[in-house]
């Protein structure tokens, strides 16, 4: 590319401003700093950000800041300047509430920064489940070049000769707890023993769902996401994104060239072949909204419902994060499915290549790890969209219903998409984790649990709980999991088949605020709807009552941000974002 044809870098407004010498004067003194040169400041080279989004208070994305070096290197060597920046740390085991709350806020801070400093490009570093939408989220509404660098999962955890996975395990863990098989000190140590290095959760969790997403849509390198965080593959990687930034830069290569509609069926599809966690569609509802792409939450069914699971990941199977990497990672997934025409080809990737082009030679590395197309592990693994009378649409993740679960709920030779049984509500985590093993709640094999007050609104950014565990007497019994209901999220480290994401919630005075304890529910998965069986009239009723009583009620905010959230965020199914910023998009147009 010629000087002349090169796109004019956004950053000279700031360092080579002949209009305005006197800020030109006062950037450049400032950033010389910390020791640039005014030769190059001034010369034209682009100035790449890397948005830090590792710290100590977040450890799954600690990583990136050792390779935020090479990073820097590529960035060097191709003819850029690097400045790096931290972002709003989001640690999923660390924050309270939760760690949703933080993503709209780390977005805002991350628009802010791309959108007021001198940036012509830059690397986001992702990693732990809510930084990669946060990241991408921000880049997608100022629309600078943007590529963004997985921090990799962690290595396998073992104990005892077996794979324990980062959050499966607890859920595993839990019921051996409550089952008298381990104690406290037993519990911690097989907790443990399933993060083993730095980098991200090594199971089929938000985390490695969110970054093989990345790639699918085209906003990594192709072959980049799984590879484990500490291996040397992964420092190559740095260094290529580095470089490649550089070039996006001179190409004007932008997410709104990235992200389309065609790259978010693709990445649907990819989600369903992976069993992706149940929190994707709501990140990639908010990134759509952020770019402008019209996608309805009923394309998850449409598109992806029909996808067999390829990858054989825990939860919904038996490996890690290394053996994804090793298998062939999210190339090996996508030649699959391209081989049955499932993947627009001609989306356009960050390595300035389709898809396709991409990932058409890419080969399954070790097929007990991904599947081919014609040998899946399960048929059908896509999400379908559920409704009903308590709900407008829910998600639910039919990939991982065990067959004990479809023998004792989804068996009967007349009916066999369909159960009914009596609803036992609790509102919020507080009350379930009280109550769930209260003999006097009469919770059998036919109650349905029920989980209000965890949505975006109830409980701010929506807690991880709709997954609720049985009470220890049943599981004692052998009963795994009871059908789960609600207005939270689900953690995607969970095997549970649960309905969750149910919007509008609770707290906004959706159908399950008026559900009560006992009342007689159906869930029929054939015609995708959850219906508390009481006349019309009874739930009217029920619904002036508690208006007059002043709504559905939820506990009071903690801080400003909870509070600032609470009053504009929109619900789970259209990706709770703050509602009204999708109107600034694209900000940067050349
Ligand atoms: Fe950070 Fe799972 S807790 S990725
Ligand atoms: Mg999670």
């Amino acid at each position: 590319m010629t000087d002349q044809t090169k796109p004019k870098l956004r950053s000279r407004a700031w360092f080579d401003n002949p209009e305005n010498i006197d800020m030109t004067a006062l950037y450049l003194e400032r950033y010389l700093n910390f020791g640039i040169s005014l030769e190059e400041l001034r010369s034209g080279k682009p100035i790449i950000g890397i948005a830090q989004s590792g710290s100590d208070l977040s450890p799954c994305n600690r990583h990136h800041l050792v390779l935020a070096e090479r990073v820097r290197e590529g960035i060097r060597e191709a003819g850029g300047i690097p400045m790096e920046f931290p972002v709003h740390p989001i640690q999923e085991t660390g924050k309270r509430p939760g760690a949703a709350l933080d993503r709209n806020l780390a977005y805002l801070g991350l628009v802010e920064l791309l959108y007021g400093y001198p940036l012509d490009g830059v690397v986001l570093t992702i990693g732990c489940d809510k930084t990669t939408p946060a990241a991408l989220m921000a880049a997608a509404t100022v629309n600078i070049p943007a590529i963004a660098l997985s921090v990799g999962p962690m290595l396998n955890g073992w104990h005892k000769g077996e794979r324990t996975g980062s959050g499966t395990i607890v859920w595993k863990a839990r019921e051996m707890l409550a089952a008298g098989k381990i104690d406290d000190e037993g519990f911690i140590k097989l907790v443990s023993s399933s993060a083993p290095s730095t980098g991200y959760c090594n199971t089929m969790g938000t985390a490695t769902t969110m970054n093989s997403l990345t790639e699918a849509l085209g906003m990594s390198l192709p072959g980049s996401a799984a590879i484990p965080a500490p291996y040397r593959d992964r420092q190559e990687c740095a260094w290529r994104t580095g470089k490649r930034i550089v070039d996006m830069v001179h190409e004007d290569l932008k997410p709104s060239d990235i992200l389309t509609l065609d790259a978010f069926h693709n990445a649907i599809r990819v989600n369903s072949a992976i069993g992706g966690s149940t929190n994707a569609p709501i990140h990639l509802a908010a990134l759509a909204r952020h770019i402008g792409v019209e996608l309805p939450l009923t394309d998850w069914e449409e598109k992806g419902h029909k996808i067999p699971l390829l990858v054989n990941l825990q939860p919904a199977g038996e490996y890690l994060g290394e053996d994804y990497y090793h298998a062939g990672g999210v190339p090996a997934v996508v030649a699959q499915l391209m081989g049955q025409g499932l993947i627009a080809e001609d989306a356009i990737t960050a390595n300035g290549k389709s898809i396709g082009d991409n990932c058409r030679d890419a080969t399954i590395e070790d097929d007990k790890v991904i599947k081919t197309f014609d040998t899946p592990l399960k048929k059908e693994a896509g999400f379908i969209v559920m409704t009903g009378n308590l709900f407008d649409q829910a998600i639910m993740k039919t990939s991982v219903i065990s067959d004990q679960f479809r023998e004792r709920y989804l068996s009967n030779p007349d009916d066999p998409n369909a159960f009914e049984g009596n609803a036992v509500v609790f509102d919020g985590p507080e009350d379930y984790h009280k109550r769930i093993d209260d003999p006097a709640l009469g919770i059998t094999t036919d109650t349905l649990l029920f989980m209000r007050g965890a949505g975006p609104i109830g409980y701010p950014g929506a807690a991880e709980v709709v997954n609720m565990r049985p009470p220890s007497y049943l599981i004692t019994e052998g009963v795994g999991a009871l059908p789960c209901i609600g207005d939270g999220r689900q953690s995607g480290t969970s095997g549970s088949p649960s309905i969750l994401n149910a919007s509008p919630e609770a707290a906004a005075m959706g159908g399950l605020a008026l559900i009560q304890t006992g009342d007689r529910v159906r869930m029929d998965l054939a015609k995708g709807r959850v219906d508390v069986l009481i006349p019309d009239e009874e739930m009217a009723a029920r619904k002036a009552d508690l208006e007059a009583r002043g709504g559905y009620p939820y506990p009071a905010s903690q801080t400003p941000w909870q509070e600032i959230q609470r009053g504009i965020v929109g619900q789970m199914n259209t990706g709770m974002i703050l509602e009204g910023t999708e109107k600034f998009q694209r900000i940067h147009q050349t």
